[in-house]
């Protein structure tokens, strides 16, 4: 670590003086990155507003390998042990790495949402919210999970009906632009002292999307506690278990907007890339057709229960999740004040740390083929699932055996893990189970030469910025 020299003013000296001591001296200057990003933030916040800032990130680190420096004060990590250093619980004597204040404003009314709130609220404030989320609750409303109105129904008890009316629920542009506003907005944050001006740059439509998902999300829920049913559904849980030690209204209000954007985005994400990445690739669909057709001899019988232990459809989704990781930038955090360890260095306190999921699942080093969509890689290389030979002779030489596989976390790990984990599951397994067994996906003809069209290519803000995915779906 070079010697500290914080105690300079470098910016009255001169600025050049001072980008030699954020290249050459700052404690992070050992760390290896692009000149222009390890000495100004304004390159990672341009990257961001452009929303290709997953893309550069992972051209950084397979130009430099598993740590990065992105910005002056920040530095990327794609090595398993860094999502236990800075996601995971505590061990004694360390304390959280807290979430960066860059990324998480409080809500349109003023509180933080559960994913935003301070070290100190999140544990009282997830309480009430963690039996809403358990298998036995998941057990109750399976009939809900089953017709896929969630979260609209799971979560307030009454649904969007987008299918109903054949068109998208305003709420759906609105969920998008929220996340849009937020990415830009945090892009902004990073000048403090002009952040007002730039401000003015940043869409409107976004800012407006952002306040309508708000005020949406604060309508249903004041209904939904308004409503006497015996339903159950999220509040339902909530409510019971809510108390003054737990979530105030303005709170639960800004939780509520929260629980449909993760519950609504994250998922579809997955199920349009997997279905993208599966009509490209024939030989994985039909297998895991084969899988769904020769385990089930009726609709009825495809329950919660009986998708989970599907070997194939268990590792499309694992493999759906590391091409296409619907959480696919860093989730950004800051070391204590006092400093702490990542992957074996010494951090100075304040620096700016994350892992980003999807230059980390497609490093060379760590898996096999890290472009191409394998299932395989995700069962023991003897299964008879295997059978690899079929599509390609030369798969027979390869062995997955030697992938990291613990780099891929897209739920996150630790107190402030996903909390939606085993419902996101539950929806993923039976919506494939269910359409295919039922239908017949193939890839639309004008679209095979659309070599140009790449699941991965597309946008980020925050979560992907998904254009359509074409699919021929007939029945069976
Ligand atoms: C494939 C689907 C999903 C993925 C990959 C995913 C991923 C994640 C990740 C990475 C986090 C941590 C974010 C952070 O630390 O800032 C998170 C948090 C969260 N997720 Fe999910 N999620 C998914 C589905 C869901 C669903 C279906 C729900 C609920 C309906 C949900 C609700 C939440 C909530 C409430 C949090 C905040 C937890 C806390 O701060 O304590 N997620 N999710």
């Amino acid at each position: 670590m070079g010697p500290n020299l914080s105690f300079l003013n470098f910016n009255t000296i001169s600025p050049s003086v001072h980008i030699l001591y954020l290249r050459y001296l700052h404690p992070l200057a050992k760390y290896p990155g692009p000149f222009f990003w390890t000495v100004s933030r304004i390159p990672f916040a341009l990257s961001l507003q452009s929303g290709h800032l997953v893309h550069d990130t992972k051209r950084f680190h397979d130009q430099y390998g598993t740590i990065v420096r992105l910005a002056p004060n920040e530095l990327s990590f794609i090595e398993p042990q860094a999502w236990y250093d800075i996601y995971g619980h505590r061990k004694k004597g360390h304390k959280e790495f807290m979430k960066n204040p860059i990324w998480t404003p409080p809500s349109p009314n003023g509180v933080h949402s559960l994913i935003n709130a301070a070290e100190k609220d999140h544990p009282r404030m997830r309480k009430p919210l963690v039996p809403a989320f358990s298998s036995k609750a998941l057990r109750d409303q399976e009939a809900t999970v089953q017709i896929f109105k969630t979260p609209g129904d799971l979560g307030f008890g009454e649904p969007f009906n987008c299918l109903r009316d054949d068109k998208y629920h305003p709420w759906v542009s609105f969920l998008y632009g929220h996340l849009k506003d937020g990415a830009l907005r945090a892009s902004v944050r990073f000048y403090p002292w002009v952040s007002s001006l730039l401000f003015a740059f940043v869409p409107k439509s976004a800012y407006k999307a952002a306040h309508d998902h708000f005020a949406m999300s604060c309508e249903k829920l004041r209904r939904r506690m308004a409503l006497k049913t015996n339903r159950r559904d999220f509040l339902s849980y909530i409510l019971r278990e809510n108390s003054d030690k737990g979530m105030t209204i303005p709170e639960l209000e800004a939780t509520s907007a929260l629980l449909i954007v993760a519950g609504s985005e994250s998922t579809s994400t997955m199920l349009t890339a997997t279905t993208n990445y599966l009509v490209r690739s024939p030989w994985k669909l039909t297998k895991l057709t084969n899988e769904i057709r020769s385990t089930f001899s009726d609709e009825s019988e495809i329950t919660m229960g009986a998708v989970e232990h599907l070997p194939y459809l268990r590792a499309v989704l694992q493999e759906g999740m590391r091409m296409a990781p619907p959480v696919p930038s860093q989730i950004p955090r800051i070391v204590p004040p006092e400093g702490d360890i990542v992957c074996g260095n010494s951090l100075p306190g304040n620096t700016f740390v994350g892992v980003p999921q999807f230059a980390a699942y497609r490093y060379a080093p760590f898996f096999v083929y890290p472009n191409e969509f394998l299932p395989e890689r995700w069962l023991p290389d003897d299964s008879p699932l295997n059978n690899r030979s079929d599509e390609d002779p030369t798969f027979n030489s390869r062995s997955f055996s030697a992938d990291t596989k613990n780099i891929v976390q897209p739920f996150s790990v630790g107190p402030r893990n996903c909390i939606g984990m085993n419902l996101a599951y539950a929806e993923m397994r039976l919506i494939f189970a269910r359409l295919l067994y039922n239908f017949n996906l193939e890839l639309p003809r004008k679209a095979e030469d659309e070599e140009t069209f790449k699941f991965e290519n597309q946008k980020t803000f925050a979560l992907w910025e998904r254009q359509p995915c074409m699919v021929e779906i007939r029945k069976r």
